[in-house]
């Protein structure tokens, strides 16, 4: 299975923080937003990354993350020229996915908990898998209505009334068709390829699967100051409490087995004195 992040987007109901950099490269807490979806990937046993952002934004990310090797991962990167919507990830990373199933997720989607995409992703057997997350205000989102039995029955994308409170959050797994359905799209009304025309094609096949993300998960919106802020107190209340960290690159690959001892130990001693590096040194010493 491989993996997109999709981090590019205008970000403007950030402004003004998003004119010094992209939405993705905010703090959420102690480290950049866009290390929360790729901890979500790394968790889930994806290695092989594709992160697509903006001419602007690429080079920022480029630096930040580099190739991936220091967590054992394959971090490669491509333009989205202009926010012409999510499903145009999938064309642009069509040479990167050649024909093989692909998790994409968006740059600005905090999960926290195990919601078992680990097995998911291992046991993907084809068609596309989405979830649907309860919300207070479904109105801002794709919902889903599920029959009885669990069944998607349909998908609106922002809809005046929504017929359920199951908004889908920004995290798809799709088989080798995807790229070819995306290819078929037109823009929409709002000059976007839509991912959801991209879901209802594959609940039109009969081929889509809606994993329903209960009471214990976490799905965090950071795309308004407000959420931005609120991301940041719950991982940060979550992190206090515990004194484990959430999302954290190094110790995730390093308790993943992407990399040895020796490679963390160089990385960490590589790092300025600050709270994160404390935190991995201490995590290294109670693993000895
Ligand atoms: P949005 O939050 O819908 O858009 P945005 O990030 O541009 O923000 P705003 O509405 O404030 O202008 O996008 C959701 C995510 O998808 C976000 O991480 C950006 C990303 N995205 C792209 O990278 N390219 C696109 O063409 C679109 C539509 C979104």
């Amino acid at each position: 299975m491989k993996g997109i992040v999709l981090a590019g987007g205008a970000g403007s109901r950030l402004d003004p923080i998003t004119r010094v950099a992209s939405k993705q490269l905010q703090p959420v807490y102690d480290k950049p937003m866009i290390y929360y979806p790729l901890a979500t990937l790394l968790e889930a046993g994806i290695r092989e990354i594709l992160l697509i952002s903006t001419p602007v934004d690429l080079p920022r990310f480029e630096s930040l993350l580099d190739d991936g090797s220091q967590w054992g991962v394959d971090i490669r990167y491509a333009e989205q020229e202009q926010p012409r919507g999510i499903a145009e990830a999938l064309l642009i990373a069509e040479e990167f996915t050649s024909g093989e199933p692909v998790t994409l997720i968006l740059g600005d989607n905090v999960f926290y908990g195990d919601f078992g995409l680990e097995r998911l992703v291992t046991e993907f057997s084809g068609g596309a898998v989405i979830f649907g997350y309860p919300v207070d205000d479904p109105a801002r989102y794709g919902v889903v209505t599920l029959d009885d039995a669990g069944n998607p029955l349909s998908i609106e994308e922002k809809p005046a009334n929504p017929a359920s409170r199951l908004a889908v959050p920004g995290l798809y797994v799709y088989d080798g068709k995807a790229a070819e359905i995306a290819r078929g799209l037109r823009p929409s009304a709002r000059g976007e390829l839509e991912i959801t025309e991209v879901n209802l094609e594959y609940l039109r096949r009969g081929e889509l699967q809606v994993v329903p993300l209960g009471r214990g998960i976490a799905w965090l919106d950071s795309g308004t100051h407000d959420s931005l802020l609120e991301a940041a107190n719950f991982i940060a209340t979550v992190e206090r409490r515990q004194g484990l960290k959430i999302a954290c690159l190094e110790e995730i690959a390093f308790l993943k087995g992407y990399v040895d001892r020796d490679r963390m130990e160089q990385s960490v001693a590589a790092m300025p004195e600050s709270t994160y590096r404390r935190y991995l040194e201490r995590m290294l010493d109670s693993a000895t």
